[in-house]
């Protein structure tokens, strides 16, 4: 499993999806650059998200709030205080770990995950570490005024709860969606980018009366678990449902259940949501001094809406597409490394090669093909190399088709439409080239 690891790690290194974080300085441990390849699948799948919810739906609006925040803002949402995780110093090895993700052994003994000697919690105190990243907004540093980078972009919603409300005049229940960058000083790194300490999320706060917060909390459990097999093309065998148990919670939430992806390392969180209850609204009205409740026409009562956070991220989400997507094959004795996805999500629908790129002809054909279709069906055009390799690369990128252009184009202008899947070759008419792909990619 460990070896899936690093053979998605290399190959999204390889073909241009993800590099380390200043890479030619050495990288930074847990930051990580999305390449030409990441980029685009990255907003695919942020495209998908804010379509099915903020244009395909009337109750749920979108928002772009700011990274730096104010830092009453984290003084209300608790952050300040309760964002912290328990390190413990390993005395032989002297390595750091968080005091929740290394095996207890004991009330007082935990075991070094890097040279497995005890550690005693007595003789070694944990110490607490704010996660959060501060930095100063002042012009000038001899009196500097502190914010922060936001931890989770839920933060933006609720401090503009009011005008959302005042400008949309939504009623309940309703949501406001945000995609955006978080930050964390992640203490634990390793697993490529499941845990990152400059990361994206796709969140929606969705308002309710008290009185269906369950609802709509079972609501939308089964709605992103869905979303994730119907929209993302997630195997269902590779995702499970996992609910909190009390002790778990955050300190904000009243029940929470994580969709878990099967990556590499096991199952583990890729989405939580969570019944918030009105701890965010209530406690920024508190500390703000701004009312934040809601008025209610139809029963003329005044009231704090409970909050429904389905809150899901997006490298986390990269991560799980590519892992399901991969695939090795044997092909007359060799390994052919495939990514099987699902046509919307791929880089680009359609790759246009000459069979050899010294022969003008057919190079003037291609090139002729992929200008005339690349504004109907995303395309690329590719000559650097021999034929196999070219197919080979667009299988490990994902590419659904290839379009080849050889000698017999020339004299019957068709040409061969290369399935990633399955390998097979069709000839097609080069002026059905377009109706063909689209009826393929079932558009
Ligand atoms: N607003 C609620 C919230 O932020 P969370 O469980 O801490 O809850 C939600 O984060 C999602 O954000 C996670 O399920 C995960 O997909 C993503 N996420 C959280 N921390 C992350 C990190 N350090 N690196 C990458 N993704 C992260």
């Amino acid at each position: 499993m460990e070896d899936k690891l690093n053979k998605i790690v290399s190959l999204c290194k390889r073909r241009g999806f993800i590099f380390p974080g200043s890479d030619i300085y050495g990288g930074l441990s847990s930051i990580w650059d999305y390449g030409p390849l990441g980029a685009r699948l990255k907003k695919k799948i942020k495209d998908i998200w804010w379509k099915t919810y903020v244009e395909e739906r009337d109750d749920i609006v979108g928002l772009d709030s700011s990274i730096i925040m104010h830092k009453d803002v984290f003084l209300a949402s608790g952050h300040l205080s309760g964002f912290v995780d328990l390190l413990v110093d390993c005395p032989n090895c002297k390595k750091r770990h968080r005091l929740d993700k290394i095996l207890k052994i004991s009330e007082e003994i935990y075991k070094c995950p890097d040279c497995n000697v005890d550690i005693d919690i007595n003789k070694n105190k944990p110490r607490k570490f704010n996660l959060m990243f501060k930095t100063n907004v002042s012009a000038t540093e001899d009196e500097p005024i502190d914010a922060y980078l936001r931890p989770e972009t839920a933060q933006g919603i609720f401090v503009n709860f009011l005008n959302v409300l005042d400008t949309t005049h939504k009623k309940l229940p309703f949501g406001i969606a945000q995609i955006g960058k978080a930050f964390r000083n992640e203490v634990t790194s390793g697993n490529f980018i499941f845990r990152m300490k400059e990361f994206e999320q796709m969140e929606i706060e969705y308002f309710v009366n008290p009185q269906e917060a369950e609802e709509f909390y079972r609501y939308w459990v089964n709605e992103r678990y869905e979303f994730y097999i119907k929209k993302i093309g997630l195997r269902k065998e590779n995702l499970r449902l996992r609910e909190h148990s009390k002790e778990e919670l955050a300190h904000y939430a009243k029940a929470c259940s994580d969709i878990e992806y099967n990556f590499p390392f096991g199952f583990s969180e890729l989405e939580g949501i969570a019944n918030r209850g009105d701890f965010d609204l209530k406690e920024h009205s508190r500390v703000s001094k701004k009312d934040l409740s809601y008025f209610d026409e139809k029963t003329k009562t005044k009231f704090i809406p409970y909050v429904i956070e389905p809150s899901s991220g997006v490298d986390r989400t990269f991560f799980a597409v590519i892992c399901d997507a991969y695939y090795e094959e044997k092909v007359k004795d060799e390994t052919r490394i495939v990514l099987k996805l699902k046509s919307d999500l791929a880089v680009y629908e359609v790759a246009v090669f000459p069979l050899l790129k010294n022969k003008s002809q057919l190079v003037e054909v291609a090139k002729n093909i992929f200008y005339g279709i690349k504004d109907k069906i995303s395309s690329c055009y590719d000559d650097t190399a021999a034929i196999g390799k070219l197919y080979r690369r667009q299988d490990e990128i994902g590419t659904p088709f290839c379009i080849t252009v050889d000698f017999k184009t020339l004299e019957d202008k068709t040409v061969t439409i290369r399935d990633r899947d399955t390998m097979l070759q069709e000839r097609v008419s080069i002026d059905k080239i377009i109706d063909f792909l689209k009826e393929r990619l079932g558009r």
